[in-house]
């Protein structure tokens, strides 16, 4: 008898095929079902992996007592409804991000999950990324000094989405990374946003965030471009990180700065710039989802919560509502909401 997690993977449109090919992959991982309501994605799968039973309801997988676990990589207004018929039938949940359509809904999975005991593990692919694991060790190390603000543009042509903001498709990954690079939560933010092609599907966003320490941030989010850029700058009172994730060299650190020296003495500023080397480190070419994946893995079988945990998940969600109050109330600023205590002071997994 294997002792490998067995997995229904719940949807297999763009995204949900990379999950079952990482599944596949794992060794500590067995795919016992991948199920999609179109039969035509699930053609695509079969064709690819022969051997894996398909189906297109979605109950005949979480009625399945050999089920462990579940992903859904489904569109995010279904998320909140499939992860908490999941958790009620006692599967734990991987859900791709975001966690849920709303923060009610977030909170109402975490709820779920904590009384079952089940972990519930938002698809925050980023967090595994190696690039994004240098450029937290740089911060959390100090390497970097104060960090000053972190300005970052992620932006293509497209995939345009009918049912969802280009802030609910693309703002999960730089929430979530800036959420775990800086290890707190944004609590005001401003953003304006412009629907240039689709009537009400807003398709560019520039989001500012204000973090306890003093730290800012700008998001730039697109799915209109000339090009594609993953980039992120990241501003210490010591050094400076560029981050560029379609880059042959995705992390770059500069000995730059500035400072001021002594002001008292010449009854004026005087600035001294410094540019000294720039470093380019090796970073290691593993996939960051097949990490995710094993991470998954990990949590269900040891009860620790895994890296993106579901409260991560719930303040990117908190985060994204923000966004849109901020939208609504023409571009001012606002608070992010603070998830409730009681419920976040239990287990951790
Ligand atoms: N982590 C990442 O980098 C990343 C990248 C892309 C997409 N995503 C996420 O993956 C999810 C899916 O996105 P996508 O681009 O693959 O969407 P998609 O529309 O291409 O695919 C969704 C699939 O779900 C199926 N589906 C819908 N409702 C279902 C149901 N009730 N039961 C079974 N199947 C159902 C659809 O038939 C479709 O095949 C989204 O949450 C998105 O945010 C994550």
């Amino acid at each position: 008898v294997s002792d490998a997690v067995k997995v229904g993977v719940l949807g297999v449109g763009y995204w949900g095929p990379n999950l079952v090919r990482n599944f596949v992959e794992h060794e500590g991982a067995e795919v016992a079902y991948v199920c999609d309501r179109d039969q035509a994605a699930l053609d695509r799968v079969t064709r690819r992996f022969p051997w894996l039973r398909t189906t297109t309801a979605y109950d005949l997988v979480l009625g399945d007592n050999e089920v462990d676990a579940i992903a859904i990589a489904t569109p995010v207004s279904t998320h909140g409804f499939l992860a908490r018929n999941a958790l009620r039938a006692g599967k734990h949940v991987l859900v791709e991000k975001p966690l849920a359509a709303s923060a009610a809904e977030a909170l109402d999975l975490l709820e779920l999950a904590r009384r079952r005991d089940l972990v519930l593990m938002p698809g925050h692919t980023f967090l595994y990324s190696p690039p994004v694991n240098l450029v937290r060790e740089y911060i959390a190390s100090g390497e970097l000094g104060e960090i000053f603000f972190i300005s970052t543009s992620r932006v293509n042509l497209g995939l345009h989405q009918p049912d969802v903001s280009v802030a609910w498709d693309l703002a999960p990954h730089d929430f979530s990374i800036l959420r775990y690079w800086l290890a707190e939560r944004p609590t005001t933010v401003n953003a304006i946003s412009r629907c240039c092609i689709i009537p009400s599907v807003p398709d560019i966003a520039f989001v500012n965030l204000g973090f306890p320490s003093g730290t800012i941030a700008h998001v730039e989010l697109s799915w209109l471009a000339p090009s594609k850029l993953r980039r992120t700058t990241v501003v210490g009172s010591r050094k400076m990180v560029v981050y560029d994730d379609t880059s042959t060299e995705p992390v770059r650190l500069f000995d730059s700065g500035a400072a001021l020296r002594d002001p008292q003495s010449f009854g004026e500023y005087r600035m001294t710039y410094r540019t000294g080397s720039i470093i380019s480190p090796r970073v290691e070419p593993l996939e960051p989802l097949l990490m995710e994946v094993g991470d998954f893995v990990q949590s269900v079988r040891t009860g620790c919560a895994p890296r993106s945990n579901a409260e991560l998940g719930l303040d990117v969600v908190l985060t994204i509502e923000a966004v849109e109050r901020s939208l609504a109330a023409g571009g001012g600023p606002v608070d992010v909401e603070r998830p409730s205590t009681s419920l976040l002071s239990g287990r951790s997994r």
